[in-house]
């Protein structure tokens, strides 16, 4: 490709631990892109979260920095920096960290972070850009 010839390009780069230096606030997912219909959030989480599930959509974890544990009703997975790990439709789970942990998570526009509990204070708002 000719690199003399700049061209703008319509979607920007993305830096991602830039967009984690933008808040501090933890449970609290913000978006820094969408895919068709699916939106791509950073999270920091530290101690527990409750249990729930979302009855309509998987959830995607992807470890950025830290550790993340997720339990489920039958056992539990430990995730470390660079992996990810899906969580089915309908499938109860916990996620903790003892350390805080970065996390990106990859789920459909609109999923409330605290599933089908009734909204509580660790219920986020959604759609929140950074
Ligand atoms: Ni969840």
């Amino acid at each position: 490709m000719n690199n003399r010839k700049k061209r703008v390009m319509k979607n920007k780069v993305l830096n991602i631990k830039k967009k984690f230096n933008l808040f501090n606030d933890r449970w609290s997912p913000k978006v820094i892109a969408e895919i068709n219909n699916y939106q791509v959030k950073l999270t920091k989480l530290k101690g527990d979260f409750p249990w729930h599930s979302h009855k309509d959509t998987d959830e995607a974890f992807i470890v950025v920095e830290g550790d993340l544990r997720i339990d489920f009703k039958d056992g539990f997975v430990s995730l470390s920096e660079g992996e990810m790990y899906v969580v089915p439709k309908g499938v109860e789970h916990k996620p903790s960290a003892v350390k805080e942990v970065k996390i990106m998570l990859i789920e459909p526009k609109g999923v409330v972070n605290t599933g089908d509990l009734e909204p509580n204070n660790l219920t986020a708002k959604n759609d929140i850009w950074i």
